[in-house]
């Protein structure tokens, strides 16, 4: 019976035939181990020299990293493996030799891995952060299909930019200019107002000189807008979302939790609510950890941050902000207007923050003043005032970076491998 390695549990005792390669090997005069993948998981072969015949016992023997086969064998029950199977194999059949691969299992530096991203990406701790990264995705969906939202795919060449001007990668678009989409917001604003709740989800790009184990060049986003949510109702949203997404990785991601040795007791506790705390309550929080320097109106950075979610077990929001800290597009608070109703989703264990959300400006001459004070080009805005100028409502959304949520779910230290193919400054290999 051919199958796979990730369905094996379903034929023990029975003999199946699946297409592998051989991730690693260990072997005595007598019995052969071969750490065996195909994608779908990993599982160890075992080939006993008294119970093959002697040439298949010989190939076991000589089998190179990462060549590819087909293998037959028993499947066994193993309390001992986490995976809890393995293969007592009856036959090998070479399909293609692997000579010289490079990763082997000694240690790499990260350069080097990172020029072999291509097959660094066949190791079992990157196919458990890929299997990880997967869930959340699914996961995602499942969320926001439940809550009835739509998907939306906003463009990804675009004339306007949302989150400031200095990020951007130009290009021509033909005789016009154009820029990669930074985030999908703007459109996903027209969206809400056409669909109610909508969310989209796709690649974005900022030129940031950055290099910090946060940032990538080009990452992926979740961007869920909602007519007539205010920003109460828009915090509720994004616990929910973060809760669920995380619960659904504990509940089906076990095995790759496992491979990472990621601590699963500090995620069992990420249940919504979420605690929020105002900037001006983290100023002072962090006057008294001894962040003496720090003044009302700077920004926070990544030991700011950290000092903020080490008090929490959970994911932190960080409050109202300064109007000027943050984009044109963000409401006012009604009481005072030199903070915004915008919230930061600081993430647990020095992870950062892994969402920007707010409400929206919708009065139309608020917006078009902010538009002039942040000198961008109204031209390019029209469209996005005149949704302000036929019935404008309430509204309010967020962006969740999935590579940040990826690597602190899976308790990876650095973004740059917990997507595919990391573009990271002065990387475009491969
Ligand atoms: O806070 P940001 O810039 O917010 C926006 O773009 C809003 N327009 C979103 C919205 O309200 N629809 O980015 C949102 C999230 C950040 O919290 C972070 O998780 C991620 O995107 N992010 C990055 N992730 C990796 N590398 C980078 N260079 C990132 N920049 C932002
Ligand atoms: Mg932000």
């Amino acid at each position: 019976m051919k199958t796979t390695i990730a369905q094996v549990g379903k034929f023990v005792g029975q003999e199946v035939k699946i297409g592998v390669w051989l991730a690693n090997k260990r072997s005595s005069g007598k019995i052969a181990f071969l750490q065996l993948r195909d994608g779908t998981g990993f599982i160890q072969g075992v080939v006993v020299k008294a119970e093959v015949a002697e040439d298949i016992f010989q190939k076991a023997k000589s089998i190179t990293q990462e060549t590819s086969l087909y293998v037959t064998g028993i499947v066994k029950e193993d309390s001992r493996s986490p995976f809890g199977y393995e293969l007592g194999v009856t036959d090998i059949e070479i399909i293609a030799e692997s000579v010289d691969y490079p990763i082997t299992p000694k240690e790499h530096g990260t350069e080097f891995l990172m020029d072999h991203r291509h097959l660094w990406l066949r190791s079992k701790r990157q196919h458990a952060v890929m299997k990880i990264r997967n869930e959340i995705i699914r996961a995602t969906y499942e969320f926001f299909n439940n809550e009835g939202f739509v998907k939306v795919d906003p463009p990804i060449l675009t004339g306007s930019a949302p989150e400031g001007t200095s990020e951007l990668f130009h290009t021509k678009y033909f005789d016009e200019d154009a820029y990669l989409s930074q985030s999908g917001q703007l459109y996903m604003e027209a969206a809400a107002m056409a669909l109610g709740k909508v969310f989209s989800f796709g690649p974005t790009f900022r030129a940031e000189k950055s290099k910090t184990r946060r940032h990538l060049i080009e990452f992926w986003m979740i961007e869920p807008e909602m007519a007539f949510y205010e920003f109460e109702e828009n915090l509720q949203v994004q616990e929910n979302y973060v809760s669920y997404i995380v619960q659904s990785v504990l509940e089906n991601c076990k095995l790759e939790l496992n491979t990472l040795g990621r601590d699963v007791s500090k995620l069992e506790k990420i249940k919504a609510p979420f605690p929020r705390i105002t900037y001006d309550e983290a100023i002072k929080f962090l006057h008294k950890q001894g962040f003496d320097d720090l003044k009302w109106g700077d920004d926070f950075g990544a030991p700011h941050e950290t000092a903020i979610a080490e008090s929490f077990d959970k994911p932190v929001f960080i409050t109202h902000y300064p109007t000027s800290l943050k984009p044109f597009y963000m409401q006012p608070d009604s009481s005072r207007d030199d903070v915004v109703l915008c919230a930061d989703l600081i993430a647990p264990e020095g992870y950062g923050e892994i969402i920007g959300g707010s409400e929206r400006i919708h009065n139309p001459e608020l917006l078009k003043k902010r538009i002039e004070e942040h000198q961008l080009d109204e031209t390019a805005y029209e469209w996005y005032l005149q949704l302000r100028k036929y019935g404008s409502v309430p509204h309010s959304g967020f962006g969740l970076g999935l590579e940040r949520t990826v690597a602190w779910i899976s308790g990876v230290e650095h973004v740059r491998e917990t997507i595919p193919f990391p573009r990271l400054l002065n990387r475009l290999y491969p």
